[in-house]
């Protein structure tokens, strides 16, 4: 076997819309590892082994990267020379890095001041056209669609069908590592184009019968953001998870089959709730994501809470595999970490008072 990993479009190109005139425009995106999480697994309720899928290690730190290879493929292909995306960071971060390879333009609208550091930083030195608009995510997508009517543009939001293509992978992937889907999908949502592209992954490989039985999908918000929850759109939405501080999600419907096609759930997740869960991750299982990506986590903790898997265990009598998708990395906002967590002092270069304050004595 060769160890050479190609990108998504290569490893997967019989299921995606590409041909042999289609130009590859990749980072080596996907491939990401699948952890196993003994801190989770234990705190489950019942007999279960918990995986963590760090898509943090995408090369721009985020899933983004596995929709984006085929977007901006595809961009190209079509001879656009400009590409053009609403972001609450990440998807703007890898839209830029994969436009300058291809040698295209990008824009990005960015909801102004809430977006974390490194993912601005990303967009910046790659070259992206920023527009820091005074408004919130909700409100730059529609500003984005309303320019792509005027302009030769091609948006690279997840309204463009390329990039759900793209991370449909991600479900494959998982499926290859455990030899069949996990009984649970845990995702975040925000615009909602993931848990789309993961369910209609899942199903594909079942048509395909690589897999015998599709997975259930918990899907989580934030309560502050909540809009499929409520089943209402959220007008101001609002938590420290910025990456999903959405109110109007665009895959809105796909995301409400992928819950009830899956027998599945979507809830809100409280930001202490995030926070806990985020800090949990970094300190018992050294595996940093970002606040969002731990909304995955905090459901289903509290899930666990409720009991939800010691009934599906009673009814089934055997080990549950749950997978959390972390969908993006903790360095993208290091300013989060340090916000949660106590900041040491500075010192002076003395071996009693250095030996004293790292608790040596
Ligand atoms: N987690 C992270 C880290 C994200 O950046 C996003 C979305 C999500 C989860 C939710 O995924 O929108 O497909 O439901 N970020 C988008 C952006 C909106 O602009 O970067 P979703």
């Amino acid at each position: 076997m060769s160890l050479r990993w190609r990108g998504v479009i290569e490893a997967y190109r019989s299921y995606l819309p590409v041909s042999a005139k289609t130009p590859v425009v990749t980072l080596l995106e996907g491939n990401t590892p699948l952890i196993p999480s003994r801190t989770l697994s234990e705190r489950i309720g019942a007999p279960a082994e918990v995986f963590l899928k760090y898509e943090g290690m995408n090369p721009t730190g985020s899933f983004k990267d596995r929709g984006m290879t085929v977007a901006i493929s595809k961009a190209v292909e079509a001879k656009s020379v400009a590409v053009l995306c609403a972001s609450t960071g990440n998807t703007s971060a890898s839209a830029s890095a994969y436009a300058c390879r291809a040698g295209v333009r990008s824009i990005v609208l960015i909801p102004s001041g809430a977006i974390a550091l490194g993912k601005l930083s990303q967009a910046l030195i790659h070259g992206a056209r920023v527009a820091a608009v005074e408004a919130n995510f909700d409100a730059c997508l529609a500003l984005v669609k309303s320019l792509a009517q005027l302009y030769p543009i091609t948006v690279v939001n997840s309204i463009n069908p390329h990039r759900i293509e793209g991370q449909k992978t991600c479900a494959f992937e998982i499926c290859e590592v455990l030899g069949r889907a996990p009984d649970f999908h845990a995702t975040p949502v925000g615009n909602a184009g993931n848990i789309t592209a993961q369910w209609k992954g899942y199903q594909e490989y079942l048509k395909e019968g690589k897999i015998r039985k599709l997975p259930i999908l918990l899907g989580f918000q934030a309560k502050g953001a909540a809009p499929l929850v409520r089943g209402a759109l959220v007008k101001n939405p609002h938590t420290i998870a910025t990456a999903i501080r959405i109110g109007n999600p665009a895959s809105w419907q796909g995301a409400i089959h992928a819950r009830d096609e899956s027998h599945g759930l979507i809830h809100a997740v409280t930001d202490r709730e995030i926070i806990e869960a985020y800090r949990l991750l970094a300190s018992k299982d050294g595996v940093f994501a970002e606040p969002a990506s731990a909304a995955s986590v905090a459901g289903i903790l509290k899930l666990a809470k409720s009991g939800y898997f010691k009934a599906y265990y009673a009814k089934k009598r055997r080990r549950i595999t749950i997978v959390c998708i972390l969908t993006g990395h903790g360095l993208k906002d290091p300013e989060r970490a340090i916000k949660s967590i106590r900041v040491p002092k500075s010192l002076p270069a003395s071996l009693s008072v250095v030996a004293k304050a790292v608790g040596l004595r």
